[in-house]
């Protein structure tokens, strides 16, 4: 099964138990000042998880665009991936966990469905802790299903010490918080119990990560495939745990994992899909990829993690440059991390001999394997093409200013351990290039003092992008919500006065300020500026109501409501109304009241690019 034919299973099963398809979001969250990137499918959700109605209903699902960074460098085994799709369905206080357990078995083993072998599928549950107990209900629920397929030892369950004994044993293993819970990390809001389940690939167990294997083990044998998340109670700032109103359900299926469990294949690497990126990499290469081999060590080892960097980062590359909301390379945000994963596989590919610029055709296989379903990516298949080669190019040159930099290094002594960091960390010049070159000269380098040097700037640079990478709901707070309303206003009183030319280009906002970026090709004049304001202002004093309908894309548009319109044609979409000023689509949230920003000020106004302008502005002063 390709990743397009199983994609199009799990919308289609929805579909026929009530779910409404809606398209993946951007990969680049809008006004959270919390995440990167869209990690899960509930991301774009969240206003809706907490209690706002969907316009197109209580069930739905998706295939979400996620990017995972974690830690990019790590990154290239056998089964973390960068970017991935998340097939996901919900219930926003419709169906809870009897129909979201039912469904799960019933799409992973029906032969109409998936057909997996229902002998080698084990789920985790929640424990229960002094704050919540233990969820017996996932537990009844999950042994009626297997006792329906015979498995009648899955009555029992176990906890994480007892090994997994195959048809004799239990399938239900429990486990606590930090395994089978799902929610805001350290943050108060909407949490609960997860049920997760996972394939028995049947590979021997590995003693070096304990001498019991169980599902969450991480040899390697269980690969978790999907997750149920029962959201059923509210974080509260003291850390108790209060049951919510609206008993939501948020699942997370892995669509490349699955699909290598389908085939049978021993790592995602190898499913047909990514199989066509790596072929294309290795049109280029010197060296073949070799399926069979899983390692570090060997030469034809270390070709693989190679070519598996090189197809996951340009395929992750490839759709945040291609995105609604396109990034482009660059030392900020986002745009650092499509730097680094380009950067990354032009170095890779130098292990792999590939002394041609060979990214674009990688690049371009990607879109030819998913455009068809992210038609963002044939839209914007000029200028994925052209920024990557351009960081590519741009990359290559460095590296050739770091080789000169080395041979002036090395003139007058062989180069240290801390030298060899300079040439990693400034000219992006890999460790093993260096080594090599040192090694040509007749010397050793010192890589345990290279090593000393990495840890220090790593644990530096981890501390300072923690915050960037923190994972869970977004921080929908009271600040946030009205300086989002005063984005509105912003955009419509920058039309008012500049022209109907002027459309939002990209949108941030921190609890501090606002960003906003638009279309328009001169500097604003102070007199512009000033009129901005007033009219922002105006509304701010007349108080005008702000409101929330639900249209079609089509009513939205002849309504005259502006925004991003990323929706299909005849899809249903919230549209709010600043009474008399403004319409705008647009997931919220929300002020209801104009009145309730205070005051609002342009705080600076400059050039992002050719043709894009930005203000940062606040208000309440
Ligand atoms: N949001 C849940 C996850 O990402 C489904 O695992």
């Amino acid at each position: 099964m390709t990743l397009s034919e199983l994609r199009q299973k799990y919308l289609d099963f929805f579909k026929s138990k009530g779910h409404e398809i809606i398209p993946s979001a951007s990969l680049i969250p809008e006004n959270d000042p919390t995440a990167l990137f869209a990690m899960a499918g509930m991301f774009p959700l969240v206003p809706y998880l907490l209690g706002q109605p969907h316009p197109m209903g209580a069930r739905l699902a998706s295939s979400q665009k996620c990017i995972r960074t974690g830690d990019i460098e790590e990154v290239g085994d056998n089964r973390h991936l960068t970017f991935f799709e998340m097939l996901g369905n919900w219930s926003l206080g419709d169906y809870f966990k009897p129909e979201a357990i039912s469904w799960s078995f019933e799409f992973m083993i029906s032969p109409e469905w998936l057909g997996l072998n229902p002998n080698r599928l084990y789920v985790t549950v929640f424990e229960g802790d002094e704050n919540s107990p233990r969820d017996e209900e996932s537990i009844a629920i999950w042994q009626a299903q297997f006792e329906v397929k015979g498995i009648v030892a899955a009555v029992g369950v176990a906890g994480r010490d007892e090994p997994v004994r195959g048809n004799d044993g239990p399938r239900i293993y429990t486990y606590p918080k930090e395994k089978n819970w799902w929610g805001p990390a350290g943050q108060t809001g909407p949490c609960g119990p997860d049920t997760e389940m996972f394939y028995d690939t049947g590979k021997e167990h590995d003693q070096s990560y304990g001498p019991v294997c169980h599902p969450n083990c991480d040899c390697g044998r269980f690969i978790e495939i999907w997750n149920d998340v029962f959201m059923q109670y509210e974080k509260k700032a003291d850390g108790s745990y209060v049951p919510l109103a609206q008993k939501n359900v948020d699942t997370g299926m892995g669509l490349e994992r699955t699909a290598a469990m389908l085939a049978g294949v021993p790592t995602v690497f190898d499913i047909q899909d990514f199989q066509v990126i790596i072929g294309a990499i290795e049109d280029k290469a010197k060296l073949k990829y070799s399926k069979s081999v899983d390692g570090f060590d060997s030469e034809a080892e270390q070709a693989n993690r190679s070519f598996r960097i090189i197809a996951d980062h340009i395929r992750a590359a490839t759709f945040i440059i291609g995105d609604q909301r396109g990034v482009v390379p660059s030392n900020v945000g986002q745009g650092y991390v499509v730097r680094r994963l380009i950067r990354r596989a032009v170095r890779e590919g130098k292990r792999l001999g590939i002394s041609d610029l060979f990214l674009a055709h990688v690049a371009l296989v990607v879109i030819g394997l998913y455009g068809g379903y992210y038609s963002e990516l044939e839209t914007n298949r000029q200028r994925i093409v052209d920024e990557i080669s351009k960081e590519e190019e741009k990359f290559a040159k460095t590296i050739e200013k770091g080789l000169k930099e080395f041979e002036r290094m090395s003139r007058e002594h062989m180069i240290s351990g801390a030298e060899a960091f300079i040439l990693f960390s400034t000219y992006g010049f890999p460790l093993e290039l260096t080594q090599e070159l040192v090694q040509e000269a007749g010397a050793e380098l010192d890589v345990v003092s290279f090593q000393e040097e990495f840890k220090k700037h790593q644990e530096l640079s981890r501390a300072a992008s923690a915050g960037a990478f923190k994972g869970g709901l977004a921080d929908h707070s009271e600040e946030t919500t009205r300086l989002h309303t005063a984005t509105h206003l912003l955009h419509q009183a920058l039309r008012q006065v500049l022209g109907e030319h002027v459309a939002q280009k990209g949108s941030n906002i921190t609890a501090e300020r606002l960003r906003f970026d638009f279309s328009h090709g001169q500097k604003m004049t102070p007199e512009e500026i000033k009129k901005v304001e007033d009219i922002v202002n105006d509304v701010i004093k007349r108080d005008l109501p702000v409101t929330r309908e639900e249209m079609t894309v089509d009513e939205a548009k002849a309504a005259g409501a502006i925004g991003l319109f990323e929706q299909k044609y005849g899809e249903k979409v919230s549209v709010y109304t600043v009474e008399g000023f403004s319409k705008e689509i647009c997931g919220g949230p929300h002020v209801t009241h104009a009145g309730e920003l205070g005051s609002f000020k342009i705080l600076k106004e400059e050039a992002v690019s050719s043709g894009v302008r930005r203000i940062k502005a606040n208000i309440g002063i």
